[in-house]
């Protein structure tokens, strides 16, 4: 059963160690200090627009749960959070509301709780490898009266997951190129934590997708997940989980990617985003906003208040990224100067992308 499974992926996320296996490359990207900044701290305006809305900051949670009453109440929780705080976010996958009627409320209380937040759908693409089209999409959207849909790309999860189905053909690409013509709204091609490449976000690009969330490495390991599921039930593929636990795209890496195959795509940099400095970093080098996971689902389950006083913590440190870079807003923060160096510098220039042709992009020049 699904849900069960979903379950079992929050406890894992709540409480196992399924982070650290490997690194999102923020730390090879450097702001660069200001001395004189130019700004005083309460001008400083971090409000962004994403899928026609306006948001207080570039802070997306990105989509993890729904599907029971618990977890319901954690989608609750932490809708009510970001509409608070104005902010945005994503619900997991809504194949279970799909295919049973009972799992619906728990998705749709997010709507009920945050009526001008923006707010994703969330479907598998190897769902529309099994059949589902314009109706299931159409359908997750008008449950949850979502702004956008993400799709989610997990290979390296349905992988080594115990009953994975690692389903990827390209007929996928046809059918989302059919289906985004009519569905209304925005498709966001969202990775789960092992990154998007160049030559991804171009197969996307070249069906029409503008929106990408490239869900680095370096945060929540869906392998190291599953791995953890393996060892439980005592399945073969434990150990090559394990072998590929560090497997992905660093989170950096992949940002830098996307924009130069698609320079004009709108970009979520998320995947081991876990404070002020990692958004502001995340910005500055390429994305629009960042989006956030495994930290969020664990303040939610300690309650509305404790989520809040984490946002507003990240909230400061972006701030403070800002004022220390002489950034007044998010746009003058993805022009601000940066240094790239060590292993981010030797992948990007590994991966044929000079890091001045890179400069003018990030800058949108
Ligand atoms: C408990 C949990 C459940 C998740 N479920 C989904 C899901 O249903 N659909 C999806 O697209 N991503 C799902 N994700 C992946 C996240 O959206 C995100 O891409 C990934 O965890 C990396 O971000 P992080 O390092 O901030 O956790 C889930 C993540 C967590 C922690």
């Amino acid at each position: 059963m699904i849900s069960n499974r979903k379950i079992e992926h929050v406890e894992i996320c709540l409480f196992g160690n399924v982070e650290g296996f490997a690194n999102t490359l923020l730390d090879d990207v450097v702001l660069v200090h200001q001395a004189m900044p130019g700004i005083s701290f309460d001008d400083i305006d971090t409000s962004v627009n994403f899928l026609g809305k306006k948001m207080s900051a570039p802070i997306f949670v990105t989509g993890m749960t729904g599907g029971t009453q618990e977890l319901g109440k954690i989608n609750e929780t932490i809708a009510e959070a970001i509409n608070e705080l104005n902010l945005g976010m994503g619900v997991g996958s809504q194949r279970i509301a799909i295919e049973h009627e009972s799992a619906r409320q728990s998705f749709k209380i997010v709507r009920d709780k945050a009526p001008n937040a923006p707010i994703l759908a969330n479907i598998g693409a190897p769902q529309l490898a099994k059949g589902y089209g314009l109706k299931e999409l159409e359908y997750a959207v008008s449950m949850i009266e979502a702004d956008g849909i993400a799709v989610h790309l997990n290979p390296a999860q349905e992988l080594f997951q115990p009953e994975g189905e690692p389903e990827y053909p390209d007929t996928i690409l046809s059918s989302l190129r059919d289906i985004s013509k009519s569905l209304g709204v925005p498709i966001i091609i969202k990775e789960t934590g092992t990154g998007i490449s160049m030559e991804t976000a171009k197969k996307f690009s070249d069906i029409g997708i503008k929106y990408f969330d490239v869900s680095g490495q370096g945060g929540t390991s869906w392998i190291a997940v599953e791995m953890v599921r393996d060892i439980r039930k005592n399945h073969w593929k434990k150990e090559s989980a394990e072998l590929f636990a560090d497997w992905g795209i660093p989170t950096a890496a992949s940002i830098m990617e996307t924009r130069f195959a698609v320079p004009d795509s709108i970009i979520m940099g998320s995947g081991g985003i876990r404070n002020g400095l990692h958004v502001a970093k995340a910005i500055a080098l390429g994305a629009d906003i960042a989006g956030m996971a495994g930290p969020v689902i664990k303040k939610a389950v300690e309650g509305k208040d404790s989520l809040i006083t984490f946002f507003n913590k990240i909230i400061f440190e972006l701030k403070a990224s800002m004022m220390l870079t002489g950034s007044k807003n998010i746009d003058s923060l993805k022009r601000t100067q940066i240094v790239i160096w060590n292993k981010l510098k030797e992948w990007i220039e590994s991966r044929g992308i000079s890091l001045s042709t890179y400069e003018k992009l990030r800058k949108r020049e």
